[in-house]
C-alpha cells in the first residue's frame, strides 16, 4: 500500500502549541504528516519553545518547512493528497481567500484550492477578529472553492484536532 501524505499547515494562534497533538491523530490515521508553519508560527516555536522544530521534525520524519525554498534548491517533502489547516489565523485566512501566497504556508494552501485537494480548516480566532467583515466573506469564499472550514466554537475545550482529522476524506482514514 502507497504512504499517503497530509500537509499540516499551522499558523500562529495559541493551539499551534500543541501541534504534536495533530500530528499524531493524522498519524494514528495512517496519514505521513508534513509539517508546514507560517512565518509566526514558526518564530513561535524556536523563539518560545527552545528544540520545538527539532523535536516535531523527529516526530514526523520530516523537515519543518516555514519559508520557500529557492529556486536552485530541491523539494524536500513528498506531494500532499490532502491538507489540513489547524489553526487557521484571521491573518492567513483573510489572505488565502484573496489568493496572496507570500509566505510558503499560503503559496501551498492557495494552489492547493486549484489543484483541487481536499483541504479542512479549523479556524482560531477572537470574538472580536471574528467580527470583521473580511472574515465572513473569506470564509465563504474558501467554502464555495471546496474548503471545509469549521470556525472557533467559542468554548475552551482546546482545538479539535480528531475531528479535523476526521474531516478529511474517508473519514480521515489515509488508506
Ligand atoms: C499570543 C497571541 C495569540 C494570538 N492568537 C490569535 C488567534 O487565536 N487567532 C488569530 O487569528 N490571530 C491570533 N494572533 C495574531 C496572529 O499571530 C497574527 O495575526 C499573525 O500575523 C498571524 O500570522 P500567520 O497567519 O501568518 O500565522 C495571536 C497573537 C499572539 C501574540
Amino acid at each position: 500500500m502507497t504512504t499517503r501524505t497530509l500537509y499540516l499547515v499551522a499558523c500562529a494562534a495559541v493551539p499551534v502549541r500543541r501541534v504534536d497533538v495533530g500530528i499524531r491523530a493524522a498519524q494514528a490515521a495512517g496519514w505521513d504528516v508534513c509539517l508546514i508553519l507560517t512565518p509566526s508560527a514558526y518564530r513561535w516555536a524556536t523563539e518560545d519553545a527552545e528544540g520545538e522544530i527539532e523535536r516535531l521534525g523527529k516526530l514526523t520524519g520530516h523537515p519543518v518547512r516555514y519559508q520557500y525554498k529557492l529556486p536552485s534548491q530541491e523539494d524536500v517533502l513528498p506531494p500532499p493528497d490532502a491538507v489540513l489547516v489547524v489553526p487557521l489565523t484571521a491573518n492567513t485566512l483573510n489572505k488565502w481567500a484573496a489568493g496572496i501566497s507570500d509566505t510558503l504556508a499560503l503559496g501551498l494552501i492557495t494552489e492547493g484550492i486549484g489543484l483541487g485537494l481536499p483541504m479542512v480548516a479549523v479556524a482560531h480566532w477572537s470574538e472580536g477578529q471574528g467580527r470583521h467583515p473580511a472574515v465572513g466573506r473569506s470564509v465563504e469564499t474558501l467554502r464555495g472553492a471546496g474548503v471545509r472550514v469549521f470556525l472557533p466554537d467559542g468554548g475552551n475545550g482546546g482545538c479539535p484536532w480528531q475531528a479535523a482529522v476526521d474531516a478529511l476524506p474517508g473519514g480521515g482514514r489515509a488508506g
